[in-house]
């Protein structure tokens, strides 16, 4: 009922009840060098294509099979014109905004944060208005949430009040896409990813970092001083099901999102201890210590877990890995790399 409500809201606000899903031809990633970047670019050019996938990038260089697979493009979101000029030359339909400042690096640099976080995305937005394209991606974090949201089983509707600046320009970057949407018939989409592990590319600059960092010092070294608490609990996601999950939100037919900018996705939740433990069962003479610094307040304010019912219904998500698979893969995946 209370779903039904809100639907017919936002349809009613919008006045475009008729909107259809618009064709996905030509992407372009930016931040095609970042962690997720990195992998979504090769994931998206076995299915769209390799030069319907432009990689874009600015000052930091990405993987090899980036050049050797596709084009790749310098694009700086923050200058209008050269991305408008990316987009004519490329032929885009269709912007990836993952081009972003995260949350510890944000904290040191505020400013910047807001400018590319914001301003860029901003420019995405006015590029994608426009220029009539048919989809923008933003992708959000569970870091649009703070210490007020309930954090367990935290639900899609709910207290957004972080206490960081990535987090401020997070819950801006949805509500700016939403805006969007009803007010310009922009097709914006995102989701609020979890934590996300991978083995290609370490991130750079967040706070769930360290749910990574363990596994390249548990083969390296047999030891990880992680800068959170053992206990500290949050909502993680394997790298696979997060390209999963946005091909599956930018593909999902129209008519069936209630929701645009801001979807909950959970997948798994656990503590830094029990990561431990899990790398334990493959390397049993790992050893964890603890030294919290700042970036443990941050955790101490996001989720533990995410309701995420409105994505499981309006667009079928439903994650694959759990920590055990995970952990295997991981461990087979980094040794190969770093032994
Ligand atoms: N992984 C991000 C960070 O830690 C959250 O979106 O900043």
């Amino acid at each position: 009922m209370q779903i039904l409500m809100r639907q017919d809201f936002l349809r009613g606000l919008k006045g475009e009840a008729n909107m259809t899903t618009k064709p996905i031809k030509r992407i372009l990633v930016t931040g095609s060098a970042g962690q997720i970047g990195s992998e979504l670019v090769p994931y998206l050019r076995n299915i769209y294509g390799n030069d319907n996938v432009v990689a874009g990038i600015n000052r930091t260089k990405p993987p090899a099979i980036i050049y050797e697979t596709g084009p790749v493009v310098t694009v700086n979101i923050n200058d209008r014109a050269d991305l408008d000029k990316v987009v004519d030359e490329y032929n885009i339909d269709t912007i990836i905004n993952l081009a972003a400042i995260l949350s510890a690096t944000g904290e040191k640099n505020p400013m910047l944060c807001w400018d590319v976080n914001m301003n860029g995305f901003h420019n995405v937005l006015e590029c994608a208005r426009e220029k009539d394209l048919s989809r923008v991606i933003n992708p959000s974090s569970i870091a649009a949430f703070g210490p007020e949201t309930p954090r367990d089983n935290t639900p899609q509707e709910t207290v957004l009040k972080p206490r960081t600046m990535y987090g401020v320009t997070k819950v801006a970057g949805e509500l700016l896409g939403d805006y969007y949407f009803r007010k310009f018939g922009v097709d914006v989409r995102g989701l609020r990813y979890p934590g996300i592990i991978s083995s290609e590319t370490p991130p750079g600059g967040g706070t769930t970092d360290y749910a990574v960092a363990i596994y390249y010092e548990a083969i390296k070294n047999r030891r990880y001083e992680c800068f959170v608490r053992e206990d500290t609990i949050l909502p993680m996601m394997y790298m696979p099901d997060a390209l999963k999950a946005l091909v599956d939100l930018m593909e999902a037919p129209i008519e069936n999102l209630i929701h645009h900018s801001d979807f909950n996705v959970g997948s798994m939740s656990f503590s830094a201890g029990e990561l431990a433990d899990e790398i334990k069962k493959h390397i049993p003479d790992f050893e964890i210590t603890c030294k919290p610094d700042f970036r443990q307040a941050i955790a101490d304010s996001w989720p533990k877990s995410l309701d995420d019912s409105a994505a499981r219904k309006e667009w079928g998500w439903s994650p694959t890995y759990d920590i055990s698979s995970m952990t295997k893969d991981m461990i087979e995946k980094l040794s190969k790399k770093l032994l």
